[in-house]
């Protein structure tokens, strides 16, 4: 007896200590065991699964077939996961999918057979994964791309060689008509493939020392005309924006075509921002982000209050002829060049949509090297003050999971207490019952389009003492400036660096 007791004990202790999912069923499928990493992959309660069938736990493409594996397994005894292993999905209570690998074992007790399962999850593995295999592709298709734009460059120049010296020789208006007719065809083969060559990073870039503020200034009006009345065109450029090294001119010709981007996401008018900011990169951001280098960089946004773009357009807006508007309107090559041209400068490009929100479209630049003299000095100091943490308890209220999880992350390596919630509804609950939240961290751009000013009003209104600071991933100009007065909060742009949400919080909490 004492020694079953000490077994039952050892196992308890197993599966509450492992961190993969552990799940045992019996030969019909029924759930026997379901540890708490299985409660928290599954969003599942266990007394809400055991006795129920494993089915509930598989997409519902699969779930139909189960029956007949267990079924096929116990006649046969052909193996297909058990002792191999398998990559697969499941589901969750919510409905959501997740990447996972099971791995299968049996055992018998009493004349009935019974399967363990240990499930561990693959998500952050397949999003690494994902965000490598796009860069991939895009390496791929530049490649293809700039071999194509190469060649086909060289025959265009023997075409309108040829036509101009044609040209001389002929004297009848008619033949002249053709002439220039094919002239011109060419010569917008020859943009084109000036356009492809700057995608594929071929193109022939000119980098000097700019002053991007200068740059922008200058561009306004330009922008206002092409833009139209009913676009509001504001900028927000930052004092003592860093000298960048890039090409002038492409860096003008890829703000217009993100302006022109903007506005056609908007064609009932709306707000366009122009803001520049000096951004330095940590490692830890730079892992988030594959194919941006630590570093110092003027970061330029365009954000706009438009459409948004959807999953599966944001997945492809770089690939070049990639477009969503009708023929004739829109090539899809606009982000294909602007994604070469920033790859090409040593800089980098980011896209941050929300559907019926608004995008922000973010060029990385890199800082010219000669500006380090001050580098330096500020290197200096950041060194010398590292990020400072703290020990006080902080709610942070994100409804990106992922988000939420680096946030969280992130947090507790500077040492402080976290608590977190997807929604204000949470939020507010978790306000009523905990006495020690001495921060309030949330985002600002809930689901459903709801403003999340309403939390911050909420949070002030009630508990005055706790302090606030909001995140988002647009600029405050857009959100709402009616329903508060913008100085009441402090705003941590999204994205951030491991740095500046260290500075951001504690500046927050000592304010
Ligand atoms: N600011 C934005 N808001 C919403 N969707 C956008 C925005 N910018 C780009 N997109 C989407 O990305 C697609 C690709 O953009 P891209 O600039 O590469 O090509 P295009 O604008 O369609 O054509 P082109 O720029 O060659 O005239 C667009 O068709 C649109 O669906
Ligand atoms: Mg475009």
């Amino acid at each position: 007896m004492r020694d079953k007791n000490n077994s039952t004990n050892k196992l308890r202790a197993l599966l509450d200590a492992a961190i993969d999912g552990i799940i045992t069923i019996d030969d019909q499928g029924n759930i026997e065991t379901f540890n708490p990493a299985a409660e928290k992959l599954f969003f599942y309660k266990s007394k809400e699964v055991i006795g129920r069938n494993i089915k509930m736990l598989i997409p519902h493409k699969w779930a139909a077939k189960h029956d007949g594996y267990i079924e096929r397994y116990l006649k046969t005894g052909k193996k297909r996961i058990i002792g191999i292993g398998r990559d697969l999905e499941a589901l969750r209570k919510d409905g959501t999918v997740f990447p996972i690998h099971l791995s299968v074992g049996e055992y018998a007790v009493g004349g009935i057979r019974y399967f363990v399962g240990i499930i561990h999850d693959q998500s952050a593995r397949k999003k690494t994964e994902n965000a490598l295999f796009n860069s991939q592709k895009m390496e791929a298709i530049g490649q293809l791309t700039g071999g194509i734009a190469h060649d086909f460059n060289n025959l265009l120049t023997v075409i309108t060689g040829n036509l101009e010296l044609l040209e001389m020789q002929l004297d009848s208006d008619t033949q002249l008509d053709f002439l220039k007719e094919a002239e011109e065809a060419a010569n917008l083969g020859a943009e084109l493939t000036h356009r492809l060559l700057t995608f594929a990073r071929r193109g022939v870039l000119e980098p000097v020392e700019l002053d991007l503020n200068k740059l922008i200034k200058n561009l306004v009006q330009l922008l206002k005309r092409t833009l139209g009345a009913n676009i509001n065109l504001r900028t927000s450029l930052a004092k003592d924006l860093w000298v960048a090294l890039a090409d002038q001119g492409q860096v003008g010709s890829a703000l217009i075509n993100l302006a022109i981007n903007a506005r056609d996401a908007m064609p009932d008018g709306g707000n366009l921002v122009i803001e520049t900011r000096n951004e330095t990169i940590d490692s830890c951001y730079a892992e988030q982000e594959i194919g941006l280098l630590p570093g110092e960089y003027i970061r330029i946004s365009i954000i706009d209050s438009g459409e948004g773009m959807s999953q599966k357009t944001l997945q492809k807006v770089f690939e070049p002829f990639f477009t969503t508007k009708p023929a004739g309107k829109g090539t899809g090559l606009g982000l294909s060049m602007v994604y070469g041209f920033a790859k090409q400068s040593g800089g980098h490009i980011t896209i941050y949509s929300e559907e019926n929100i608004g995008t922000t479209v973010s060029l990385y630049l890199p800082r010219q090297a000669n500006d380090m003299a001050v580098k330096t000095q500020n290197r200096e100091l950041s060194d010398s003050a590292p990020s400072v943490g703290g020990k006080e308890t902080i709610l942070v209220v994100e409804d990106d999971p992922r988000v939420r999880k680096l946030t969280i992350k992130r947090l507790k390596a500077l040492g402080y207490e976290l608590l977190s919630a997807e929604d204000g509804k949470k939020a507010k609950s978790l306000l009523k019952k905990r006495a020690d939240i001495q921060l309030v961290f949330t985002d600002l751009v809930m689901p459903g389009g709801v403003s999340g000013y309403q939390l911050p009003e909420f949070v002030s209104r009630q508990y005055p003492s706790i302090k606030l600071l909001l995140t988002s991933g647009f600029a405050e100009e857009l959100i709402s400036n009616t329903e508060l007065e913008k100085s009441r909060f402090q705003l941590l742009r999204k994205p951030y660096s491991q740095s500046s949400l260290a500075a951001a919080i504690r500046n927050a909490l000592e304010s």
